[in-house]
């Protein structure tokens, strides 16, 4: 967390205009990420991962609003770039991968010509070049026959091919940030352990930071350096994943690594009673404490500041950390 970073993000605020003010989707979000290390985003769902993701790239629906907060990309300030700068940005500096590829395959073309336009836009390469660049790219993601692959729609591929040829889209101009918001999720478990490893090798080889959102903890477990749990809205608890593993300090960390196997098998999260607060009825203080076991009057009334508690490790709750103070 302390080299310097390839991402930097600080006081990342996301908001939804209301006849009564903004309302903050995500509050006060910090965190950064050195070349080619990876940091798993946690979190129940609602709690904001996506929205973050979106708000990085400048992709948000437009009914939402980035309000407050810098984010630092090699030294450039995206917040302040025209779209036109944006488009520049996204693909060469920084992509992302999406849960359903369908959402970023364009149905209407074919994979080949997908790649080469992406390819294209950020480089001058003859067609000929970008065709011979994009079966390059797909034999890297393991698509067998890449060739004819190129010549297929999305719809005629199976869902792991189909996410496989996002994540050549989305190397195709070697990022230095890489975002993947739940990309295995839609997929068999077979699948989704052969694009695990397959991304895990293309991170070493491109060198890329990965910002991985994900429910599977196994996943985490496997891949994170650091990790950051967001719960509406506000980051929990931010540190290394070693850290967060041995020693979580957050009773909603505590709830989700609750069960947590020993093995490599994956888990989804535990179930945590209660439910996420609607947005706009987010408790006073802090935002867990509704579901909180441990919750006394000072939680429900004063919001607790993301503090660091050594080596990096932040912790948002008043009685962090846990061994000397919790009741
Ligand atoms: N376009 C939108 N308009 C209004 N609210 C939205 C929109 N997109 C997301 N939200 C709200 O923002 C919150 C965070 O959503 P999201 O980032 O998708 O959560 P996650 O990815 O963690 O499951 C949720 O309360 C969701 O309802
Ligand atoms: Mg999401």
């Amino acid at each position: 967390m302390n080299e310097k970073a390839a991402l930097a993000v600080r006081g990342l605020t996301i908001s939804i205009p209301t006849a009564r003010g903004p309302l903050h989707l995500v509050e006060k979000l910090d965190f950064s990420i050195a070349p080619g290390k990876t940091l798993c985003i946690v979190g129940e769902s609602g709690s904001g991962k996506s929205i973050t993701a979106l708000a990085l790239m400048r992709l948000l629906h437009n009914a939402l609003d980035i309000t407050a907060g810098t984010v630092d990309l090699n030294g450039t300030e995206l917040l302040g770039l025209s779209n036109k700068e944006m488009r520049k940005v996204r693909g060469a500096g920084m992509s992302m991968i999406f849960q359903e590829p369908m959402t970023s395959l364009n149905p209407a073309y074919t994979v080949g010509n997908q790649i080469v336009e992406a390819i294209t836009t950020h480089r001058s390469l003859s067609a000929e070049a970008a065709r011979t660049e994009a079966v390059r790219l797909l034999r890297e993601v393991n698509i067998p026959a890449p060739e004819q692959r190129l010549d297929a729609y999305p719809h005629q591929l199976s869902g792991g091919m189909r996410q496989r040829v996002m994540i050549a889209l989305a190397l195709a101009n070697n990022p230095s940030v890489l975002i993947a918001d739940e990309p295995t999720t839609a997929l068999d478990v077979t699948v989704q352990a052969q694009i695990l490893e397959l991304m895990r090798n293309l991170r070493s080889r491109y060198g890329a930071s990965v910002i991985f959102i994900t429910h599977d903890l196994g996943v985490v477990r496997e891949i994170a350096d650091d990790v950051l749990v967001l719960y509406a809205g506000r980051v929990m608890e931010y540190a290394r994943a070693q850290d967060i593993f041995e020693n979580p300090q957050h009773p909603y960390t505590l709830g989700l690594f609750a069960a947590l196997p020993n093995g490599r098998s994956r888990e989804p999260l535990t179930v945590i009673p209660g439910l996420v607060p609607m947005v706009g009825q987010f408790p006073k203080g802090c935002r867990f404490s509704t579901r909180c076991a441990l919750a006394t009057e000072k939680c429900r009334m004063e919001q607790p500041l993301l503090e660091d508690f050594g080596k990096g490790h932040r912790v948002a709750c008043w009685y962090a950390p846990i061994e000397s103070t919790r009741p």
